[in-house]
């Protein structure tokens, strides 16, 4: 077996394991792996916000903001998705990715891309617009996938996988698969503050040391019959209800957002991919709620018994732990429950 950890970010451990070297998982699960070492990746979220009234103007604006993506240096990979919020908007989202946060600032600080943003930022008429970015060391990062085949996010930006991993199938796991949690205990201060923005266009959030962010997708779009059945009847409507939680009383759990989305194909469609994804206080408030809410436990415990018989269902997350330069969030023209925004009042 391999571990999730990268041979060249493994070190002596300081900080031991959450479980003995006998450990056997029940059911394979594999971590991602780049070709050549990857230094730090940018993972960025760009919305468009809108009323369902104006969407055929946000549909223009979230096409423009495809053909920023698509110009030099754009991301490697890209994800697209819908979402409606909590307060009645509907937002299209483009998960972006880059293996260097030179080509993004390349690509960000671009005649063309500054000149989106900013006409973007000086008239936005009825719409929002949002970005998000996440720019990880490779030492603050973790995935794992149910499947090897179709890998989604940071592991279709990274290309390969590692072998069969040890470190899954307990709680726990997730730490022991980020490479700095060897000799860190990766502590949150658990500051979000408002920031000021130089020409007071948009609204500013800085974000604390070690906030985490999770990417949880699953992809039911190969699954039949029973498989099927059981995800969209018994374990979907259960995950909703986490999300919902999350969504309208993460904080008490230490969330500070968490979007649940449908993700959608290049002409807009949906397809039979979605994530959860959201913003936390720490990796322990993380640990804390999936390892103790009922809706989590509650998906798990179906998910380890079916376990065997899952063929076709894909589940796999990204989590990242941030330094706060690496976390840069911007919101202009967006109601105030959006992101981060909703955290900090
Ligand atoms: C871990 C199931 C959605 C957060 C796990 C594990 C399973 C599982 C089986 C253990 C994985 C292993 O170590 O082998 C599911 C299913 C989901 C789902 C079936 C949806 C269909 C989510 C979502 C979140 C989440 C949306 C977002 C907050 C976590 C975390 C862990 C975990 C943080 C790692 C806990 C730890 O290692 O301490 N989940 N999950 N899960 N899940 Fe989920």
């Amino acid at each position: 077996m391999d571990s999730a950890i990268a041979p060249h970010l493994r070190c002596p451990r300081t900080r031991p394991r959450g479980v003995g070297d006998g450990h056997v998982p029940p059911a394979p699960a594999w971590s991602a792996r780049a070709q050549e070492p990857l230094g730090q990746a940018v993972i960025g979220y760009f919305g468009v916000q809108f009323r369902s009234d104006d969407a055929p103007a946000a549909r223009t604006a979230f096409e423009a903001l495809l053909d920023c993506l698509n110009a030099a240096d754009g991301p490697a990979r890209r994800d697209l998705a819908q979402y409606d919020d909590a307060a009645g908007f509907q937002n299209l989202i483009a998960v972006s990715y880059w293996d260097a946060p030179s080509s993004y600032a390349r690509w960000r600080d671009s005649a063309r891309v500054a000149g989106w943003w900013d006409a973007a930022r000086r008239a936005p008429g009825p719409l929002g617009y949002f970005r998000e970015v996440l720019s990880p060391s490779a030492e603050r990062l973790e995935t794992i996938f149910s499947s090897d085949q179709r890998l989604e996010g940071l592991g279709a930006l990274m290309g390969g996988v590692s072998d069969e991993i040890e470190e899954h199938g307990y709680w726990g796991s997730m730490r022991d698969r980020l490479p700095l949690a060897q000799t860190d205990g990766l502590d949150g201060d658990g500051a979000l503050v408002p920031t000021t923005d130089p020409d007071g266009r948009g609204r500013r959030v800085a974000g604390g040391r070690n906030l985490v962010v999770i990417r949880s997708g699953q992809d039911w779009s190969e699954t039949r019959g029973d498989e099927r059945r059981l995800y969209l009847d018994d374990i979907e409507p259960t995950l909703r209800a986490g999300m919902d939680y999350l969504r309208d009383r993460g904080l008490e759990a230490g969330c500070f957002c968490n979007r649940y989305v449908q993700m959608i194909d290049e002409t807009l469609r949906p397809i039979e991919k979605s994530f959860g994804v959201s913003h936390w206080r720490s990796l322990a408030d993380l640990e804390q709620w999936s390892a103790s809410h009922p809706t989590h436990l509650a998906i798990f415990g179906v998910f380890m018994q079916v376990v065997s018989d899952l063929k076709d269902l894909k589940l796999h997350h990204e989590v990242c732990v941030l330094e706060p330069a690496a976390q840069d969030y911007e919101y202009v023209n967006c109601h105030p429950g959006t992101g981060l925004l909703g955290a900090i009042g």
